[in-house]
């Protein structure tokens, strides 16, 4: 009773404090009496103060962000009832300036909005998809990328990316495999922490950087049988040994944001679980930012019999720490959460939480003292040559020769007068982007076949014909909504035109003297609710590249997907695959750079790749059991191992990297092991070898995987060149959460180490770790 009393007191304080009469609170307003804009003052005590001004409703809106399908007509109300406290999907400049504008000077408190977007890999300039970009096991090109992303949006008035996506994905039927770095703790952690540097730059607020959400918290690709959404069961081993590390590794990079999964963890809604968002992400990791949930992932809750009701549903996400709820149409939050505070369901302390997070977050990106943007300066910014070149190298590094049989890669420019490019993917603008990109210049992206041509010049005729389409048995998510600002894809053609496009392409194959051939998945056949059952080549591209083997005229195949492919016959019969992902607005010029060996592609399998779906999930760091002698027989009809291991990826020259050397043989307390391993470029072309670092515990409390990485780094090399690569092994690099000790444990005893140029790295070396047992390190570095 008391409690309700000082609550009410204070509420009516807060009101009253500007509320009273709307002509007094409008010349309050103008006389920048605000104590909160003082801006001597941390952020921290801005938002408490502002906080103490605001109404349950105002309090209630803030926590809101609602996607923005609609025009500014239908939004400028809900922005002047400070029904919000962001919006979503708005990317035109003119359009932010003017809503800021009611939130600013039309509001009564006049708290600017934040502006959220999914920019996943790239803004206008579009990079290579997530999973590409991850291939390039180089996390400092990871964070130029970002930044250029970055500069791109907070140009145009974004102040906040959904992004990285940091889900440890192992497997490929689960379409935004795409989305996230691959399967390994280890680089996920590197490539999410270069991930929110590049987003945010040195400090939430720094000039043409915006606020990274590093999603989805936590566990969503684990998805049951690999569909987009489904429940999630994982043990706590899994969760804080293969799932947490990259949040956990953002956290420390300084996330501004996190974003909460939609699906149940085990039996509970992420954005209502209170164990995940609360105990493991704030007292855990030490998260001192604001909560988002996924798309209507709050109201969601009631469709997976959780919550009784949206307005359950709003205070259980409140409750459990989840701070600002995404929805399309009005958030349940703004619609009950003052009533159910006043009707004594959730504590006004808890809300108060979720508003002061977010202010703090809109008073480090300064969005107080700068609300607006120039709208002239974004166009130039948009332009920026410099950010497609940036866009090219990324691309050039993510690419994984798959197979190279008697060199047949790189091709010599002007060998061949008459070059066909086939394939559905080889003239498709849209293809080349991948699934999450919306803000692309479509005339400006580059397809294999732009990329041939205008590499060859002179030197040779090239065509192009699709010969086959691809298209999805059910339309895409994207197809359902207009995004705005996005550029309509090329239309597809007519299915009565395929026996005779099929026909061209083999015509154009036999009067040629070289076919480079695409084959993979359309853009849309992965990303979100992209999920397959099969990892076949999708439509006829089997027929067509049988086709092309029987002209008899060399073939060369470049794979674009988002996944691996289960590409049996093609793997055994082309002399040479190179994987190219999706390679964003300049994809084209890359390939063909690479494929002419202008570059040498250096990129390496961020998931193991396998030899049919049956296998999956199957990764490289998983634990082993007894078995029959031979242990590749787990299965009676194909071999257990998978088509290409993690980590894997050829190179144009030869590589030879030594055995490991140790300056220990034994990590006591506190210790550190450092392993030199020495590289050397054996051939006669430079090029970029990733040296890759893998640990084995031999025993302790847990049964461990049989290798996991421990450290890599991308070397370039000129022909002959020799280096020697250098690795630190600390307490960190050793310890994980054991069930048996309910925490973060090392084992003393012997480990097994080995380097090499993928998973299946051979030089070997071993030690050991003594002293111990003794407590391990927790997230954030803290002993416990
Ligand atoms: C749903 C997706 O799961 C999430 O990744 C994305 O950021 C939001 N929608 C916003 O578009």
């Amino acid at each position: 009773m008391r409690k309700k009393m000082v609550a009410a007191s204070a509420l009516a304080l807060a009101a009253g404090a500007v509320v009273v009469g709307a002509p007094l609170a409008a010349r309050q307003a103008k006389t920048a009496a605000q104590p909160w804009m003082n801006t001597r003052m941390s952020a921290e005590q801005r938002a408490d103060l502002l906080l103490r001004a605001m109404t349950l409703e105002e309090k209630a809106g803030q926590v809101s962000q609602q996607f923005m399908f609609g025009a500014f007509e239908q939004f400028a109300p809900i922005v002047k009832g400070s029904k919000v406290g962001s919006l979503l999907f708005v990317t035109d400049p003119a359009v932010i300036n003017r809503l800021q504008r009611v939130a600013v000077e039309e509001t009564r408190l006049k708290v600017p909005l934040i502006f959220g977007y999914d920019v996943i890999h790239g803004f206008r300039t579009i990079f290579p998809v997530p999973i590409a970009n991850a291939a390039s096991w180089d996390p400092a090109g990871v964070e130029r990328a970002q930044a250029v992303a970055a500069a791109e949006a907070r140009a145009v008035g974004i102040h906040w990316a959904f992004a990285p996506m940091v889900d440890i994905a192992r497997d490929p039927r689960w379409g935004r495999i795409v989305e996230g770095a691959g399967e390994d703790p280890f680089l996920g952690s590197a490539m999410a922490r270069a991930q929110v540097k590049g987003f945010q730059g040195p400090a939430i607020g720094a000039p043409g950087h915006i606020v990274s959400g590093p999603k989805h918290f936590a566990g969503y690709a684990a998805a049951e049988g690999g569909r987009d959404y489904d429940s999630v069961y994982i043990s706590e081993p899994q969760l804080y040994n293969v799932i947490l590390p990259p949040f956990a590794a953002a956290v420390q990079a300084g996330a501004g944001n996190v974003m909460s999964a939609y699906m149940d963890l085990n039996d509970v809604p992420a954005v209502g679980n209170k164990w995940l968002l609360t105990d493991v992400l704030r007292d855990q990791m030490g998260f001192d930012g604001w909560v988002v949930s996924d798309a209507n992932g709050t109201k969601n809750q009631v469709i997976q019999h959780f919550a009784r009701d949206e307005a359950d549903a709003a205070v259980r996400s409140i409750d459990a720490g989840n701070d600002m709820e995404m929805s399309f149409g009005p958030a349940a939050s703004a619609e009950t959460l003052a009533a159910s505070v006043r009707a004594g369901k959730l504590k006004e302390a808890v809300l108060d939480r979720a508003v002061r997070r977010i202010l703090i977050g809109k008073f480090r990106m300064g969005l107080f003292e700068n609300p607006y943007v120039d709208e002239a300066q974004a166009k130039k910014t948009l332009a920026d040559p410099a950010h497609r070149a940036e866009a090219q190298a990324a691309a050039e590094r993510s690419f994984v020769l798959l197979k190279n049989e008697g060199g047949a890669l790189p091709l010599v420019a002007g060998a061949h007068k008459r070059v066909a490019v086939i394939g559905a993917m080889a003239n498709s603008k849209r293809d080349m982007l991948g699934p999450w990109a919306f803000q692309y210049d479509l005339p400006e992206t580059v397809t294999v076949f732009e990329g041939v041509r205008d590499r060859l010049g002179s030197a040779a005729t090239v065509e192009t014909a699709p010969g086959v389409q691809l298209k999805r048995d059910v339309p895409s998510m994207f197809e359902a909504i207009t995004i705005p600002g996005a550029a309509k894809p090329e239309p597809r053609w007519d299915a009565a035109r395929a026996a005779s496009e099929f026909d061209r392409a083999v015509a154009l194959a036999r009067r040629s003297d070289l076919i480079i051939l695409t084959l993979g998945e359309a853009e849309d056949m992965s990303g979100e609710g992209a999920s397959r059952s099969d990892l076949k080549l999708p439509g006829d591209q089997l027929r067509l590249f049988e086709a092309m083997l029987a002209t008899g005229k060399p073939v060369r195949v470049v794979t674009m997907s988002g996944r691996p492919l289960e590409l049996g016959a093609v793997i055994e019969r082309a002399p040479a695959i190179l994987h190219a992902w999706y390679g964003g607005t300049r994809g084209g010029t890359a390939i063909a750079r690479t494929l002419f060996g202008d570059v040498n592609p250096g990129g390496k399998l961020p998931v193991t790749w396998p030899r049919s779906v049956g296998q999956v999930p199957i990764y490289y760091a998983h634990n082993t059991t007894h078995a029959p002698k031979d242990q590749g027989k787990r299965y009676w009809d194909i071999p257990s191992t998978p088509q290409f291991p993690f980590g894997y990826g050829l190179s144009y020259t030869t590589f030879e990297i030594g055995a490991p050397v140790l300056d220990t043989a034994t990590m006591g307390a506190g210790g550190r092991v450092v392993v030199s391993v020495p590289v050397a470029n054996r051939g006669t072309r430079a090029g970029d070898e990733v040296v890759q670092l893998y640990v084995h515990q031999r025993s302790g409390r847990a049964s461990r995987p049989v290798r996991e990485l421990k450290g890599f780094e991308r070397v370039s090399l000129r022909a002959g060149e020799q280096r020697t690569a250098r690795f630190e092994l600390d307490e960190r690099s050793l310890q994980y959460w054991s069930s048996a000790a309910k925490g973060w444990v090392i084992d003393p005893g012997t480990f097994d180490l080995y380097v090499g140029a993928s998973s299946s790295a051979e030089a070997y070396a071993t030690f050991s770790v003594a002293g111990l047992p003794r407590p391990g390190v927790s997230w954030s570095g803290r002993k416990k």
